[in-house]
């Protein structure tokens, strides 16, 4: 395998700002506003909530902060970062490798539903979803899904779009560009937010979010509950891994992990807070799963004053969340297609586009050509967006927290996160590496063995 030279500086964030809006372009996303209130709404509301947090708190945040400061240490692509960070001969770099794998299977059907979010951009535009008829904005949809035409080239089209991106680089592809998105979106989505909160039944919609009903609560609940803080914080794959390469070296880690995991939790929060008042408003139902989104906002959009102009705002910020969350993704093969198979920047971006628009053709195709292929019951889309949360991210994490717990060891790990001594951060580096070497790795085995009813 040929390796780039090293001797030429490598691309990272410049500012501690663009570290914070990258960081948090790649956590904010689809899964906060297409997954989120779903799923809470699904899953019974604030038990769910609680669930989630407390998996965020004990789980997400120890390993999104161990991926980070592995990636910074090592300045490398997750596969090198884990060669240079293991003892020799010992096959850490194994999860680097599978994050890849990992990382194709998530945008496979992520890659979809932001095709999904562009078509709705252009579609609440020109007018044509607006109905206060569910029955009319479900045909919409359906239409939209099961054309296999239309599938696929708003599927490529978002390709291209975060290709173009990042064929520009790290500093000034991806920091220029969420630099500018993110606070865009928290602009958008406070605009949503007062607008729903000033609706008739905005009170029973919060009260659905916020008052805990834990009947709801089983061992696959709590998978989902755990399987959606790995998506959201973006870890469990090598996503955070690499952009911690990028990293500045000042950059104070765990702060920063801290201010994207609660900017993260506000954002979904301030989701369901523009979402649930309106759908109780108009009588719909709050579980009504992934077409949430595209069914249901929609019509309830036809019924607010001012309702165009507001669905146009909505799946823009929809797509603009999607855009730094698929940057992220996308990033990582990049990374290692340049940084370990030695193509250039471009050339490793073009390959990473070809093999994604073939991956995900399965998942553009499945409600429509290939709507009969069915495993475990799952068309491709459902089977990537389960395995990938509820099946790599977890293991991924586990061995994560299993590496700098195990295998790191405290010394180098405390080192790494104090900047070289310079922050006065050793007590809570002892508190994280107790989380990494004893607790997250527990929990998240017993949750999924639990939850896959193998004890
Ligand atoms: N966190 C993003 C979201 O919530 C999705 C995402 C981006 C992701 N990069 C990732 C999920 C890496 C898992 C792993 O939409």
């Amino acid at each position: 395998m040929g390796t780039v030279n090293h001797s030429a500086k490598r691309d990272g964030f410049t500012s501690g700002f663009g570290v914070l809006a990258a960081t948090l372009g790649s956590a904010v996303g689809l899964g906060n506003i297409w997954k989120f209130p779903s799923l809470t709404g699904a899953n019974g509301g604030a038990g769910f909530l609680l669930v989630y947090f407390l998996a965020t708190l004990l789980i997400g945040l120890p390993v999104m902060i161990a991926e980070i400061s592995i990636g910074r240490q090592a300045k490398a692509n997750p596969i090198t970062a884990l060669r240079q960070l293991a003892p020799k001969g010992r096959p850490w770099w194994l999860i680097g490798a599978s994050g890849v794998l990992a990382s194709f299977l998530i945008m496979a059907f992520y890659s979809e539903v932001v095709a999904w979010v562009f078509a709705y951009v252009a579609k609440a535009v020109g007018g044509s979803i607006l109905s206060s008829d569910p029955a009319v904005t479900q045909r919409a949809f359906d239409t939209l899904i099961s054309d296999p035409l239309q599938s696929l080239l708003w599927q490529w089209l978002v390709l291209v779009f975060i290709g173009s991106i990042l064929l520009c680089g790290v500093s000034k592809g991806i920091e220029a560009v969420t630099k500018r998105l993110m606070p865009l979106l928290f602009l958008l989505l406070l605009l949503l937010c007062s607008v729903s909160l000033s609706l008739d039944k905005a009170g029973e919609g919060l009260a659905f979010l916020f008052s805990p009903d834990f009947s709801k609560l089983n061992a696959s609940v709590v998978l989902t509950a755990m399987g959606l803080a790995f998506f959201k914080l973006s870890i469990g794959m090598g996503t955070m891994m690499t952009y911690g390469s990028y990293f500045r070296d000042d950059q104070n880690i765990p702060r920063t992990a801290f201010r994207v995991m609660t900017a993260d939790l506000c954002v979904s929060l301030l989701a369901g807070i523009a979402i649930f008042p309106a759908v109780f408003t108009f009588g719909f139902a709050p579980s009504a799963g992934p077409s949430l989104v595209f069914i249901t906002i929609p019509a309830v959009f036809a019924q607010i004053p001012m309702g165009h102009v507001l669905m146009v705002v909505f799946f823009v910020l929809t797509a603009v969340a999607a855009t730094g969350a698929m940057l992220s993704l996308m990033e990582v093969p990049v990374l290692i297609l340049h940084e370990r198979f030695g193509l250039s920047r471009a050339r490793a971006t073009l390959t990473t586009l070809v093999m994604l628009a073939v991956i995900g053709s399965g998942c553009a195709l499945s409600n429509s050509t290939l709507a009969e292929f069915r495993l475990f019951g799952l068309n491709l889309f459902d089977l990537s967006d389960y395995l990938s949360s509820n099946i790599f991210l977890p293991i991924g994490g586990i061995f994560i927290a299993l590496f700098v717990g195990w295998s790191w060891g405290l010394e180098r790990f405390r080192l790494a996160i104090s900047n070289h001594g310079t922050l006065n951060n050793a007590r809570l580096a002892g508190a994280i590496f107790f989380l990494l070497r004893y607790v997250s790795p527990a929990l998240i085995l017993l949750v999924m063995l639990r939850a896959l009813q193998l004890v």
